[in-house]
Formats: structure tokens, sequence, C-alpha cells
């Protein structure tokens, strides 16, 4: 068989040929002995109209009857329509069943909203904007991949399980084999994880930087990309229990490189999702977010914001705008912060740097001042932050310090101070979270909907 999206794209090769494809059938109408079917094989995110006629095929009868997205094997003529909808159609010759569908198949021609879409994940892939959204993902992450290959960075594998907890924020999947109706106890009356699997308590990774950062010490410039879980009770369009995360690690480089490094992959994969997704891009521009495309283009072609976090306080205090949390120095900035400074003050992509040290982790280098570290996050219009990032504590005696000012247990981290110990560098990183970036180059609101099989609370289905 061949792929629609061949005939679509190498269609002079194709016309006045009889050609093979095999599909599921989007729409069919007929009338007594003529009629059409869009049919669907995956491959593009346009339909194949299939010209069907009572004359051509010894089956038209049972052909026109046959539900939608029952699947078919056709065979017939690829022929110009130059001008029409379509530039190509098949005229059939040949049509076998391959197998039929219930007539009680959702995905009628209606529109249906994305919440109903939600319950039935097994069927969503084959509408139309799950269609364009999920093969944008699937864009992107070689996009991701061909970015830092290009550029010679290595691709490290960080570990799923995990015995540390990257960010200390204790939102972690604890994973255990013990007998949740026997567990075993030391003589303080703690769990004793001695005689749990690993010998330690252990979790789902909440992120891969610490690993990151012993292979960029080893190797330069690495990156991660894998999943990444979050026990974050929250009920967000922006939080998943589960995403992906891409963490470049850079040895020898600062927060400023750190911020051209995020800025010029952001760039390149929006580029590379345009380039080549159009169809899905265009659907996206005009039936999920209008104006999506011109402002994608304008993110690729001007220089992000820079700005401190200082300076991003001032800014919103002076604003006169009424928040429903008045921002002070020292608090993390809300969404409704976030997204005045992207969405009306710059109405662009905007890093901001240098936030006070307590509100950040352990691993951030520390600024002169000694209130502030070298992060930076990198806020978008509509989505907020898709990137947190920042230089990291390569100083031994100023990492070991911030450790026990944040309560943390040294022991865990021995092999992270023995970094600094041997041949510690100035190095950087950052996490993008991949869902967000998604969310951002299709228009669409929810983190639900970007992810085929979403991990939420209380979900957990399929
Ligand atoms: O800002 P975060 O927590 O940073 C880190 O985890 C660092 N260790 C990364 C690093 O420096 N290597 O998370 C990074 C990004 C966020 O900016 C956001 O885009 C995404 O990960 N993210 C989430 N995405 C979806 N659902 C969640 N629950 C997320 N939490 C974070
Ligand atoms: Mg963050």
């Amino acid at each position: 068989f061949t792929e629609i999206k061949q005939l679509y794209r190498n269609k002079e090769e194709y016309i006045g040929k009889t050609v093979k494809v095999a599909g599921w059938i989007r729409t069919s109408r007929a009338s007594k002995n003529f009629g059409f079917i869009e049919l669907n094989d995956g491959s593009f995110f346009k339909n194949m109209q299939v010209v069907i006629a009572e004359d051509k095929l010894e089956n038209f009868k049972e052909i026109t009857k046959l539900p939608i997205s029952s699947s078919i094997l056709v065979e017939g003529e690829l022929v110009s329509t130059e001008g029409a909808k379509q530039p190509v159609e098949i005229q059939a010759t040949k049509i076998e069943l391959e197998g039929e569908s219930d007539s009680s198949y959702p995905l009628q021609k209606k529109r249906h909203t994305l919440e109903y879409l939600r319950t039935i994940a097994h069927l969503r892939p084959r509408s139309n904007t799950f269609s364009a959204v999920f093969r944008v993902r699937s864009l992107a992450a070689y996009a991701i991949h061909k970015f830092f290959q290009d550029r010679n960075f290595v691709y490290a594998h960080s570990p799923i399980i995990t015995g540390s907890d990257c960010e200390g924020a204790g939102e972690m999947f604890r994973i255990t084999t013990m007998d949740l109706n026997n567990i075993p106890k030391n003589e303080e009356g703690a769990i004793d994880y001695s005689k749990d699997f690993f010998g330690k308590e252990a979790n789902l990774t909440v992120s891969g930087q610490l690993n990151a950062e012993i292979m960029a010490l080893a190797f330069r410039n690495v990156y991660t990309f894998g999943p990444t879980f979050r026990a974050e009770n929250s009920f967000t369009q922006r939080h998943a229990s589960e995403f992906w995360m891409i963490e470049p690690e850079i040895a020898f480089a600062d927060l400023e490189d750190n911020m051209e490094l995020a800025e010029d992959m952001i760039k390149y994969v929006i580029s590379y999702v345009m380039e080549n997704a159009p169809e899905e891009m265009e659907f996206f521009n005009s039936f999920i977010d209008k104006g999506l495309m011109d402002r994608l283009n304008n993110v690729v072609n001007s220089e992000f914001t820079r700005i401190t976090y200082t300076k991003a306080v001032e800014m919103l205090q002076e604003s006169g705008h009424e928040f429903e949390y008045p921002v002070k120095w020292g608090d993390d900035l809300q969404t409704e912060h976030e997204r005045y400074l992207t969405e009306q003050v710059f109405k662009a992509p905007v890093f901001v740097t240098d936030y006070p040290k307590d509100i950040k982790a352990f691993y951030m280098r520390m600024n002169e001042d000694g209130k502030t570290v070298r992060a930076m996050d990198l806020l978008v219009p509509g989505v907020g932050e898709i990137v947190g990032g920042s230089q990291r504590e390569e100083r031994y005696d100023v990492l070991l310090e911030r450790i026990k000012e944040m309560n943390l247990n040294e022991e865990d981290y021995w092999w992270y101070l023995e970094l600094r110990k041997f041949g510690t560098a100035t190095h950087s990183g950052f996490g993008l979270g991949f869902e967000r970036i998604i969310m951002y180059m299709t228009g669409m609101a929810n983190i639900r909907d970007v992810i085929p099989f979403p991990r939420t609370p209380k979900n957990a289905e399929f």
C-alpha cells in the first residue's frame, strides 16, 4: 500500500497510475450509482477522496453502506483534480472490506468537545484535532534530538527510579514492594526502608538534572529527554502527574549561555514543526488559535527579552493593575503575574532571572548579593513558564552550606558534592516541559490534550 502522504507530496509520480491504499473511512456519501469516500490512512493529516461508481465496483452497494471508521483496501487510478478542493483523487476499481465498524462509532461528523474526547482516549487519535496534535508532538521530539545531536550533545539517559529528590519539593511518587498491610518498622517505629526492594526510599524521578550534571562534567554538553513524575495535587490546565522533560546540561557555560541555548532550541523546534507539519499548523491556526502562525513566526524572528526578577516585581507593582495576589519581593510569581508580563507588557517570551534564593532549589548558584540565585524561567504568552533552569553552584563550600541551610540530608548528596571536588566547572542547564512547548506551538489550552494518555490526579485510565 502506498501512503496517502506520498500520493499528495509526490503526486506527479503517481498520477495516471494504479495505486493501492489502506485506511479508515472518515466520511462517505453516495447516490444510487455514484459516491465519495474520504479515506484517512494515518500517514497524512489530509484525507484522500475515493470516487466510487456502480459501473466500476462490483460491491458498490455494500461499500456505500459501510459505517464511518470501517477499514478498507482500495485499488484505483490516481487522477489529478487540480483546482478542486484536493489536488488528486482515486477512482476506485476495487475495494475490499478489512474491518467493518459498528454504527455506534462515536466520532461522527459533528464536532465534539475536547472534554468529551478525553473520555474516549482510545479513539480520539482518529479525530482531526488529535491527529494534528500527536503528529506535531512526534515531530517536535525528533526536532529536539536533532537540535542537540547536530550540536554534538550526548543524549544521557537518566534513571526513572531514583533515590533522590532533585527539586526538594517532596512531590514524589514513592515506589515500594513492601507489603502495605505489614510494613516493616524499626525500633523507633519509623518505616524500615532497609527492608525494601532498593534498601532505601525510592521514588519516580521529578527531574533528571542531578544525573545530567554528572554526565556534563564528563561529556561537557549533554541532554536528557524522558518522562518525569510529580505528585502535585493540582488540577490546573498546565500540570500533569507524568510529563516529559528535556534537560540539557552544559559545562564551562554560565547563565547567559544557558539562556542562549534555550532560545535557540525553542526557535529551532518551532521552525522545524512549522516546516514539516504545514497542514497541521494551518489547522491549529484556523480552528484552535487564530493568529497562532503569525505569533510563532514573530517568536522565531525576534530576540527574547531578559529581565531580572527584581525588575519584574517592580514592573508589576508599578503597572497599576489589580492582581488577586499583590506581588511583593520574595514571593514566587503567580500565574496571573506571569501572564500579565508576557501577555500585556511584552507580548512575547520573557526570561526572568535572578530569583530570591528562598523560592528556588538548593543547587542554584548564589549571587554576590547573598539573596538571589542565578536562576532563569522562560515565560511565554498563553502558557506561562515553559523552561526552568539555572547556573549551578559549582563551589563546594557554598553548596555544602546551602544543603545544610535547607536542612537537606548531607549524606544523600555525597556524590553531588564530590563533583565539586574533582575538577569542578562552571555549568548550567535547564528543563523544558515538553507538553508546555507543544501547548505553545499548537494553541491547545489544556495539557490533557497534548498527551495521548494523560496522567493527572484521579485519572489513570487507558
Ligand atoms: O522548573 P522545574 O521544576 O525545573 C526542574 O525540574 C529543573 N531540575 C530543571 C533543570 O534545571 N534541569 O521544571 C522544569 C519545567 C517547567 O518549566 C515546566 O515547563 C515543566 O518542567 N513542568 C511541568 N510540566 C507539566 N506538568 C508539571 N506538573 C510540570 N512541572 C514542571
Ligand atoms: Mg520551575
